[in-house]
This record gives C-alpha cells, sequence and structure tokens, in this order.
C-alpha cells in the first residue's frame, strides 16, 4: 500500500492508474478504523480495480465544544488494518493540503433543505464541513465510485444531493450499518463509553428495531412511535437529542411511503451516538 499526503502526488498515481484503463474507488474516513470501515473497503475492492482510503479529521465538521482534539488517532493500527484488507493507497493529507487557503476561509458546500434537521439542528455548521470535505476529497481523489456507510444516513443522503446538485461524476454507493453481535452499532465513537455506558448502548438499536417492527405491522401513528422510542431510550438512561421516523428523503413521513427510515442521536456519558435503521414496506 502506498502511502501520500499531498494531494498532487495523489492526484498523478489515480491518473497513472486510470490511463491503463483501471476503475478507481474512494472510501474516505476520519481514522480509527474499525470493521465497518473494514467493510467498505471490501466492498469498494469488489467494485473497481483499486482502492483508495483516505484519513483525515476534518477540523471543519466539528463544532467549537466538540472532540475534534480529543477524537482517536491511531495512524499505525489504521494502516495495518488497511495493508491487510489490500488497500491500494492512503491519503493522509495535512489540513493545508484540504484547505489551502485555511480552513476557517475556505469556500463552502452546503445542502440547506436536509443540513438544519435531525442532527443538524444539533450539531449547527455539521453538515456544512461534511460536504465540504467531501467534496474536497472527491476533487483530489476523482474516484468513479465513492462508498459510504448507512450508519450515517443523514451524511449520505446530503453527499448523495450535493454530488447531483453540483455535477460531480462519481457514483455514490451506500454500505448497510455493521454492528455488534448486541446490535450496537460499530463507531469510533464507541470507545468514549464506559463499561456502564457499554450496558445501555444496544438499547439503541433495541428501539429502532422496536419501531421497525411496529412500521412494518401497520402503525403510522408516527407521534406515538416517537415518543414511545425516545422514552425506551430515556429510560435506559440517555439524553435523547432526537428521535423520528422519516421517509428516505428525511424530509417527510407521508403515511403511505414505500420505505421509511428510523433515526436517533442519544447522549450517554461522553458519548453521543447515533444510529438508524431501514424500513421498508411490502
Ligand atoms: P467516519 O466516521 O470515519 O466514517 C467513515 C465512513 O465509514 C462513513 O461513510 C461512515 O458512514 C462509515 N461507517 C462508520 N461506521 C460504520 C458502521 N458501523 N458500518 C458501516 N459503515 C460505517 O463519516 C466520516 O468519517 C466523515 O464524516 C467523513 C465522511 C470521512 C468526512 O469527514
Amino acid at each position: 500500500m502506498e502511502i501520500f499526503i499531498q494531494p498532487q502526488d495523489l492526484r498523478a498515481r489515480v491518473r497513472s492508474w486510470r490511463m491503463n484503463g483501471e476503475r478507481i474507488a474512494f472510501v474516505p474516513t476520519m481514522g480509527n478504523l474499525h470493521a465497518g470501515h473494514g467493510d467498505l473497503v471490501m466492498r469498494a475492492r469488489n467494485l473497481a480495480h483499486r482502492v483508495v482510503v483516505s484519513v483525515f479529521v476534518n477540523p471543519t465538521q466539528f463544532g467549537p465544544n466538540e472532540d475534534y482534539a480529543q477524537y482517536p488517532r491511531t495512524p499505525t493500527e489504521d494502516r495495518k488494518l488497511l495493508e491487510a484488507i489490500g488497500a491500494d493507497a492512503l491519503f493522509v493529507p495535512e489540513v493545508a493540503g484540504v484547505y489551502p487557503e485555511g480552513h476557517t476561509h475556505s469556500t463552502l458546500v452546503d445542502v440547506p433543505e436536509l443540513s438544519g434537521i435531525l442532527c443538524g439542528e444539533w450539531r449547527p455548521g455539521h453538515f456544512r464541513g461534511v460536504a465540504t470535505v467531501v467534496v474536497k476529497l472527491l476533487n483530489i481523489v476523482a474516484p468513479d465510485v465513492a462508498l459510504f456507510g448507512e450508519k450515517d444516513y443523514q451524511q449520505l443522503t446530503i453527499i448523495r444531493r450535493a454530488t447531483v446538485d453540483l455535477c460531480l461524476p462519481v457514483e455514490i454507493v451506500d454500505v448497510p450499518t455493521v454492528r455488534e453481535p448486541n446490535g450496537l452499532a460499530m463507531s469510533s465513537r464507541n470507545r468514549y463509553l464506559t463499561a456502564e455506558d457499554r450496558n445501555a448502548a444496544p438499547r439503541i438499536f433495541a428501539a429502532l428495531d422496536a419501531t421497525r417492527k411496529a412500521l412494518q405491522g401497520g402503525t403510522r401513528d408516527f407521534a406515538a412511535l416517537e415518543a414511545a422510542g425516545k422514552q425506551s431510550l430515556l429510560d435506559a438512561g440517555f439524553k435523547v437529542d432526537y428521535f423520528a421516523v422519516r421517509d428516505t428523503t428525511l424530509q417527510a413521513t407521508p403515511v403511505d411511503a414505500r420505505e421509511y427510515v428510523v433515526l436517533t442521536a442519544a447522549r450517554i456519558g461522553r458519548a453521543r451516538l447515533i444510529d438508524n435503521v431501514r424500513v421498508p414496506i411490502r
């Protein structure tokens, strides 16, 4: 696996692959890689000849009181994992490589219809930072296909929309959430959980799954479903930012949707956990 720090060096390598007729897949991450990231990389290998993975803790998607400084950085372990899975290139840019004029002076990408709802209400500016860095990374790497996890469903929806609106020539592929055996979605932020928090954490998936079953059983009283889901997380000791039933656009909850998404963000101890389940209606 080749490691690149400078955008122009990575670009040159990707260009040489493309001249050989090879297809390029890209998996952007913030590192501290776990089996969920690993699954994205393995699926990427099945979609292209070459796989580029980036590890970049993006300053513009963290709020002033969030965990940018403490975000877990494990470069040696990340490199070993990617080498074992067979990534071709690891891109680890510096902040100045991604934000040439400084990250507080960047041109920004905003998807206004989607960035202020759900997590956006609780993390102002977060999705603008995400959309901005993802568009930059896509412009640096210029992949044919880029893979994102459904774990971050709102992020995935925003990135899909930004690439369509900005006419970026890349296919966005979504990957189902990888979970622990107890249902807890894998996340770099799970390492903030104490032993006690870890006992409560599976209740998130349990609450989402109970809502899924009710929707598939025909219940359409969305307000009651949201209240019940929220209450079950409060009972388990969480502070609940939201527990929401939406259609796949995230902007509405029609009674006749073909598919719903149930999403939540809940805080326990130092951790803010997000999760969701997709609910196809037969
Ligand atoms: P990060 O949290 O490192 O996640 C990188 C990618 O891995 C995202 O597409 C995310 O949805 C996916 N992922 C995380 N946990 C997963 C799980 N349990 N199962 C499947 N996929 C999972 O998301 C980001 O980084 C950043 O916001 C980024 C897109 C890189 C922009 O900075």
